[in-house]
């Protein structure tokens, strides 16, 4: 099985840290939005679609990737993930579009990530040491059960 891990995560590097547990399961590259084609996905069975959450959003860099797919362009499975500093709103409409693209939505994961988004981050931020070893544990199993 060939997998891709599409990722931005551009306050901590949180996300970055999930996506590299899930790319050593997976032995599947971590790229960025600008770094891959539509045409380049059509060569993957599996690609995981990641991002921090930043103002009740995934990164617009993710959306606007994912909704630039052409429709019924892809035929793999897929799957979201990514970190917040509070449980994150419905990721269903971006799954929808996924959808829409062709893909399988197989499975979402997110965990808490650091937060140094005002006011946080004037008293050190919020969720501090997150994604700890239990969330990447629970990553590194997520990635495990894709694969099985
Ligand atoms: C500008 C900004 C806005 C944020 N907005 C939210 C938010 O609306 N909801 C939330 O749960 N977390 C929010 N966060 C926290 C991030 O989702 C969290 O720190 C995440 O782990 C960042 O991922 P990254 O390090 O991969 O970029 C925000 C963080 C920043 C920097």
């Amino acid at each position: 099985m060939k997998a891709l891990l599409i990722c931005v995560s551009v306050s901590r590097g949180n996300t970055r840290k999930v996506a590299d547990v899930m790319a050593s399961v997976l032995d599947s590259p971590v790229v960025e939005p600008e770094d891959v084609t539509v045409e380049d996905l059509a060569s993957y069975d599996l690609i995981g679609f990641g991002s921090g959450i930043y103002n009740q959003r995934v990164h617009a860099r993710l959306r606007d990737f994912i909704a630039a797919l052409p429709e019924g362009g892809l035929n793999g499975r897929a799957f979201v993930f990514g970190t917040s500093g509070f449980p994150p709103l419905t990721t269903k409409p971006l799954q929808r579009q996924l959808t829409r693209a062709g893909l399988t939505v197989v499975g979402e994961f997110f965990c808490r990530g650091h937060d140094t988004s005002p006011p946080f981050g004037w008293f050190g931020g919020a969720k501090r040491g997150r994604p700890d070893a239990d969330d990447l544990q629970a990553a590194r199993e997520f990635a495990q059960a894709l694969l099985a």
